[in-house]
């Protein structure tokens, strides 16, 4: 645990020191859960978002995409349940005065029972060595699945307790598991109560005619609204989907792990409509096809897995999350949400306006069904960061900080360096940063030894450093040097751009899906 947190801290102020992440307004003590993205964050997570857009809208004919705005219609928030049932279920505790998710501290404690299944797991693992089968021992040790059903039964009861609104229930379960205050331990629990999560604002000048209205607290609704403007210029058959990138806000109550959770963030949203009855069969293939995507980055394939949701939102059939391993644990990085009708559904009937799709192949119109993928860019930003950040031990005995991104997705793809600032050497580095600024971001640096500047881009993230020397002057070549490997070769300098392409180009990475 406490190896969990000095990675997390070392995060944090990694993202600080090398320019990536800020608190919103520091110099005020800065605003809860709400942050900044700094010079290399801002290009760290466009080239995220991009990568997404690429693969999410760009690889598919049948996928296009939209920018709605930040402020709908107040109705809309009526129609799609957010005003009654976008609500978390919050205790109180009466001693530290510190206020918890009620379903976050069951799911905790699950997740703990979870952690005994995992020693006996490894414990087994151990001790039958190659002949170990997991799925045979899940299924048929006796402890494991005690744990098993302890945590199922559980899930079930708090499930179906806030499905109906049970809230007497969800305390009770929290009384009886003997749930204490993480942070001190007391038992002394107020009621649970629920708390809606939308920022209001007012849209007009003078207090009697202003409008009430919501921040948006999903991109979704934008895409739902325009569901059938963009069908019909677009002459869209299903199946297809409309995706979008932006700004969504949520007052969140339990905003900590920095960018984790935030209050104002962003989201990358595709909603796919089908042909109702086909929904099972597409949710079955847009959960394969995320985590795909996911593992073209190369950051692991242990370090994500998927949960299916035994509590499901007011609008879905199915659900579930695929959760990633960050510094705090598995956490969910990326929703699938199979919607049903029910978004279009509601705004036809908030509206009057038919929201209905004429199938010319079956001569009839209906109202489609919606698959949806949902990731949140910041949450993705930090999967991304906190798994690059690594502390390395060099053969010499000395160790290096390395901030190991996926090369298609760094800030800078390169760093040119003179070695000395005389004799011509800058001038020749600047030409070479000119030529190839075309094509890559890239970063020019003649302060300090080389080897300096070369372990402050191993820490920045950028996966090539380009040295001219006077050689370069006799031969036009240099020194590249890789920043996973350190390893350094001497190439001419128009051969720069084919390997720099090799390691950055996206078609490289989306063909490993
Ligand atoms: N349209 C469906 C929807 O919004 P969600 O599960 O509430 O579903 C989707 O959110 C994704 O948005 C999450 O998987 C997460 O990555 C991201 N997200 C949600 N709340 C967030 C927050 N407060 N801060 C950062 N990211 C958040």
């Amino acid at each position: 645990m406490a190896k969990q947190e000095d990675q997390f801290k070392k995060v944090l102020s990694h993202a600080k020191e090398y320019g990536y992440v800020f608190q919103s307004s520091e110099i005020y003590d800065g605003l809860s859960a709400v942050y900044d993205y700094a010079q290399n964050g801002v290009e760290l997570k466009k080239n995220i978002r991009d990568y997404w857009w690429k693969a999410m809208v760009q690889m598919h004919e049948n996928i296009v995409g939209i920018d709605a705005s930040i402020l709908m219609h107040p109705t809309t928030w009526k129609a799609s349940g957010h005003v009654d049932a976008f609500n978390d279920p919050l205790i109180d505790n009466k001693d530290s005065k510190k206020r918890y998710r009620a379903d976050v501290l069951i799911e905790d404690y699950c997740a703990k029972i979870e952690g005994k299944i995992n020693k006996e797991v490894d414990k087994a693992a151990k001790r039958f060595g190659e002949a170990f089968n997991k799925e045979e021992f899940l299924a048929t040790n006796g402890r494991v699945f005690g744990y098993q059903e302890k945590i199922n039964t559980i899930l079930a009861r708090m499930g179906a307790s806030l499905e109906k609104e049970d809230l007497l229930d969800v305390k009770a379960l929290i009384e009886e598991l003997e749930i204490a205050d993480p942070l001190t331990g007391s038992r002394n629990w107020t009621e649970v109560k629920q708390f809606n999560l939308m920022f209001g604002t007012k849209l007009g000048a003078s207090a009697e005619t202003a409008m009430d209205l919501y921040l948006r607290p999903e991109t979704a609704q934008g895409i739902f609204v325009n569901f059938l403007n963009v069908q019909k210029t677009g002459r869209m058959k299903i199946p297809f989907g409309i995706a979008q990138t932006g700004k969504a806000f949520r007052n969140e109550i339990v905003a900590r792990q920095f960018i984790f959770r935030m209050r104002e963030f962003e989201q990358m949203e595709m909603q796919f409509f089908v042909k109702p009855g086909t929904q099972k069969e597409w949710y079955d293939q847009w959960k394969a096809t995320r985590l795909k995507w996911h593992l073209s980055l190369g950051m692991g394939a242990e370090n994500y897995r998927f949960h299916d949701h035994d509590k499901l939102a007011h609008y879905a059939d199915a659900a579930a999350d695929i959760e990633f391993k960050f510094p705090f644990g598995f956490k969910e990085l990326e929703g699938i949400h199979s919607r049903t009708d029910f978004d279009l559904k509601a705004h036809e009937e908030f509206s009057g306006k038919k929201l209905q799709y004429f199938d010319h192949e079956e001569n009839k119109s209906y109202t489609p069904y919606v698959v949806e993928t949902s990731i949140g860019l910041d949450r993705m930003f930090l999967a991304v960061f906190s798994n690059s950040l690594q502390e390395e031990a060099l053969e010499n005995g000395t160790s290096r900080t390395v901030l190991k991104l996926p090369a298609i997705l760094a800030p800078y793809k390169a760093a040119i360096f003179p070695l000395v600032k005389k004799d011509g050497l800058p001038e020749v580095a600047r030409k070479i940063m000119g030529d190839l600024k075309w094509d890559f971001n890239v970063f020019y640096d003649e302060k300090d030894a080389v080897g300096k500047r070369y372990r402050r881009q191993d820490a920045a993230g950028t996966p090539f450093c380009i040295t001219v020397d006077h050689q370069t002057l006799e031969d036009k070549t240099v020194t590249i040097r890789h920043r996973d490997t350190m390893e350094q070769k001497r190439v001419k300098i128009s051969e720069l751009k084919e390997i720099i392409e090799a390691e950055v180009a996206v078609k490289n990475w989306l063909q490993r899906m």
